[in-house]
């Protein structure tokens, strides 16, 4: 793995993604405290302050790095519309592997925009960061979520049980492995 420290911005066609910052704290707090989005997500409190606070961690942290989750907000180029933030960090005992993860707010759902924030997010972190395996893990029954990871070219590789206060569900591991090197 490479650590990526001059990291700057990812572009797609419509989409730019820059490391989050202290300022979208408002915004994402607002999209992340929506009941439909806090199920799928990890995050116990997405008040401002406290999503504040976690953006100023993650800001500490460098792409490629072991550690924690570096986040990135997803901002139309056409109009710096704050869409959503996507993620990723160094599997803990394995490091090759990284881990995506998304969020988009409920307004901006529907229109590819996960699908192209995640596939560059994929692509970056084979390119620039030397991952062997991208892998995100999702709700069995978040079909959004798995079917993001289905277009970007991640493939169910894992289904399991979690249980969470009590409570079953399913889950999915999806993974995608770097294409071998032609030269
Ligand atoms: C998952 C999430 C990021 C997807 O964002 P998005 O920008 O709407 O995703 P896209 O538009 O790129 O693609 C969504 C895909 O799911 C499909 N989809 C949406 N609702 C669906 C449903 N109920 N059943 C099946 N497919 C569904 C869409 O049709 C689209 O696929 P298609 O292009 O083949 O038609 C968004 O729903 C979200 O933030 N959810 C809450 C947080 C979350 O679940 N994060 C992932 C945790 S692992």
């Amino acid at each position: 793995m490479q650590a990526d420290r001059g990291f700057e911005e990812l572009r797609t066609s419509r989409l730019r993604l820059r490391r989050s910052e202290p300022r979208d704290a408002e915004r994402i707090s607002a999209y992340r405290s929506d009941p439909e989005v806090r199920a799928h997500q990890g995050w116990e409190r997405t008040d401002p302050d406290h999503v504040r606070g976690e953006i100023q961690e993650m800001l500490d942290r460098v792409p490629g790095q072991r550690g924690g989750w570096v986040q990135f907000t997803v901002e139309t180029v056409e109009d710096e519309q704050l869409v959503g933030d996507v993620g990723l960090r160094v599997a803990e005992d394995e490091p090759g592997v990284v881990m995506v993860g998304y969020t988009m707010a409920p307004a901006a759902q529907g229109k590819g925009y996960a699908t192209e924030a995640v596939g560059a997010l994929v692509e970056y972190a084979f390119e620039t960061l030397d991952a062997e395996v991208a892998r995100a893990y999702a709700d069995a029954a978040n079909a959004p979520s798995v079917r993001v990871g289905e277009k970007v070219g991640l493939v169910v590789v894992e289904r399991f049980d979690g249980h969470d206060e009590g409570v079953t569900w399913h889950g999915v591991r999806m993974e995608r492995r770097r294409a071998p090197d032609p030269r």
